[in-house]
């Protein structure tokens, strides 16, 4: 039986370590972030993501053990996020996983990061406990600055991807737009700040596919009508509507999260939803879920420590396929993408659509 394990997930540019036992209670977590090394170039670099991983890591793992009085002698085996995400990053925490694991003679394994952000509403902590009443099966929506996607969780490691998007992610389209209207890096949180104090029916942006019947999501039409606005505006306009633009800019992008989650919901027959991932950070959003509780669905977003990249959610993922035998072998390797046997993919369409 594995009882704790120490995770690690280094898959884009937060460098996570973790202690979390079999149960998802998480006795810490110390996350190093590289936000500071990558807003002068206005995105992740991959080379300065993956050398400030090796910088942090083992530092961090040193202090996690020492701050809550253990050694690796407290500890049964090892997670690690070897997939999907930056393969330079990804392979700083998984060489490093491995090393101990070896040296150790404890097991590792390898997880799905995505999975991790399906798990993370199970986790909990001295602070944080989810509802008794939270089980499978639900609707997750993951959006994060990589991903949004709709997904059907069954049940523990059976996932169904039933929508996504097309194009961009939505955090993306938030930081691309706050980039174009000179908020700076890392976007959402600018904009999401900045939307407070503006009027979010002042200009109108586009809510690509919103009324199609499936659960296809897509922001790149937004991102170039905003485009196509902001370039028109003069120097002043801009500056004088700036909240305006963030708050309809905002409010269309939660517009077409929160009719997609309905939607899923319905075809799923289910009031069981959970949000996941950076997005699920942004206060309309929020505000839009307490709406949704009033009408009798059971909304989770985990606390934002464990939204955001977090090792804590590959702790116990990764625990649970530990505790089933199954773990990793010294040969595996990092991923780019998620293995083809993650999910299920049944991309939903009306049912006289389908082929
Ligand atoms: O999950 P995350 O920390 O990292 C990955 O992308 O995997 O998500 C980061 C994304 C960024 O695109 C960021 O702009 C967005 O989440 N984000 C927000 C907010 N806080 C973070 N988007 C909208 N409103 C926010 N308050
Ligand atoms: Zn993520």
């Amino acid at each position: 039986m594995i009882n704790k394990v120490i995770s690690v997930e280094t898959s884009c540019d937060d460098t996570s370590v973790a202690i979390v036992d079999h149960r998802g209670f998480v006795i810490d977590q110390l996350t190093a972030s590289q936000d500071l090394q990558h807003t002068p170039y206005g995105g992740v670099v991959p080379e300065i993501a993956s050398r400030n991983h090796s910088i942090a890591l083992l530092p961090l793992i040193d202090s996690i053990l020492k701050k809550n009085n253990m050694t690796f002698e407290n500890i049964d085996g090892f997670t690690v996020t070897n997939r999907p995400g930056l393969i330079g990053s990804l392979i700083v925490g998984l060489m490093t996983v491995k090393a101990l694991s070896e040296s150790l003679g404890k097991p590792f394994i390898g997880v799905n990061h995505l999975e991790g952000h399906l798990l993370a509403p199970f986790l909990k902590d001295d602070q944080y406990t989810p509802s008794d009443d939270f089980d499978y099966p639900f609707i997750a929506l993951a959006v994060s600055g990589g991903h949004s996607s709709l997904y059907w969780v069954k049940a523990f490691s059976d996932y169904t991807i039933i929508g996504t998007t097309k194009d961009d992610a939505a955090g993306e389209a938030f930081d691309k737009f706050a980039k174009m209207v000179g908020l700076g890096y890392p976007g959402g949180v600018l904009v999401d700040r900045k939307a407070q104090t503006g009027n979010a029916q002042k200009y109108s942006f586009p809510r690509s596919l919103i009324g199609e019947k499936n659960l296809m999501m897509s922001f790149s039409g937004l991102k170039s009508s905003a485009h196509r606005l902001i370039t028109s505006l003069d120097a002043a306009t801009l500056e004088k509507d700036k909240a305006d633009l963030c708050a309809s800019f905002q409010e269309a992008v939660v517009d077409v999260l929160m009719h997609k989650l309905v939607y899923a919901a319905q075809i799923y027959k289910t009031k069981k939803v959970v949000i996941t991932g950076g997005v699920s950070a942004n206060s309309r959003l929020r505000q839009r879920c307490e709406d949704l509780k009033l009408q009798g669905y059971q909304v989770v977003i985990p606390p934002l420590r464990y939204c955001t990249d977090n090792a804590a959610m590959i702790g116990y993922t990764g625990i649970q396929y530990l505790n089933r035998d199954e773990k990793s072998e010294l040969n595996l390797g990092p991923m780019s993408n998620s293995k083809e046997s993650d999910f299920k993919i049944d991309l939903y369409q009306e049912p006289e659509k389908r082929k």
